[in-house]
């Protein structure tokens, strides 16, 4: 018998649904629950005792719903979530340490960017991983505040000339830096793949889904957390913001799901 208990995925506001579609994909049998945080979004801006507080009111909402794991799929929550294992006890996973590990495995010149919001930049946490001097003598790293792309994102603005301008006005000073990977730091950037792209057109992006549903994989194994697979699983995305809202901000979310449900945390 498997567990056939939801894995909770919770992010900010949409980003982390770039994330979900990967999990999705990589476990067809498994029921999701997904919070985005429409309402305090965006948590890149906020001082990391607020984010923490929000992380907690998520993970206990979560909990509510006797999830059987946890993906923070959001890095700026994923960098202020160390005080969960003090009332958690089941696994929790973040983006950041899977996709760090994974971006430095993929660069082959160790000239690595990370954008990310101003809260993940600032707390560090990917520089604890990919900037170990030690380790890598050669490359240059460039850890990029860009917490204004959120913003743009959840407000559609992409693949436009406005995502583009901003963009490029943000990223430009990295053109000339022989950057082979830049890793989306931030789980809403997958969104602007094709702006990132335009201006560094060489560099492999690399973004949290892949390296991150790689490690809920070992941890469902281990566990033995994994659900029956002859099931199809389900989705139900919920945000604490105006459902209506997020099912025109998610158009391009090509997953099935149920329509997305209201929640208060
Ligand atoms: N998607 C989030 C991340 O991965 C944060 C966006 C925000 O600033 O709310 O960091």
């Amino acid at each position: 018998m498997g567990n056939n208990k939801p894995i909770g995925v919770f992010d900010s506001g949409i980003g982390g649904l770039t994330v979900l579609s990967k999990l999705i994909e990589t476990f067809p049998s498994e029921n999701f629950i997904y919070v985005g945080d429409t309402l305090n979004c965006p948590y890149g801006i906020k001082s990391p005792d607020e984010i923490a507080s929000l992380v907690t009111r998520i993970t206990k909402y979560l909990l509510s719903q006797e999830v059987k794991a946890i993906v923070i799929a959001c890095n700026t929550a994923t960098a202020n979530s160390s005080h969960l294992k003090n009332f958690v006890n089941i696994p929790v996973i973040g983006v950041i340490e899977p996709t760090a590990k994974y971006a430095l495995k993929m660069s082959k010149n160790k000239n690595i960017a990370v954008l990310a919001t101003n809260a993940t930049i600032d707390s560090k946490s990917y520089n604890k991983i990919i900037d170990r001097k030690f380790l890598f003598k050669k490359g240059q790293k460039y850890f990029v505040k860009c917490s204004e792309f959120v913003t743009a994102i959840e407000n559609q603005q992409f693949r436009n000339d406005f995502s583009y301008k901003l963009v490029k006005d943000k990223l430009d000073f990295l053109s000339d830096k022989n950057i082979d990977t830049v890793v989306l730091g931030c789980t809403h950037f997958g969104l602007y793949s094709s702006e990132i792209s335009k201006v560094l057109p060489k560099a492999k992006l690399i973004d949290c889904g892949e390296p991150t549903s790689k490690l809920l994989k070992e941890i469902l194994v281990k566990d033995r957390l994994e659900a029956d697979s002859y099931r199809n699983g389900k989705v139900i995305i919920t945000t604490t913001g105006d459902p209506l809202q997020v099912e025109k901000q998610i158009t391009w979310f090509d997953k099935e799901h149920q329509a997305v449900k209201k929640i208060i945390i």
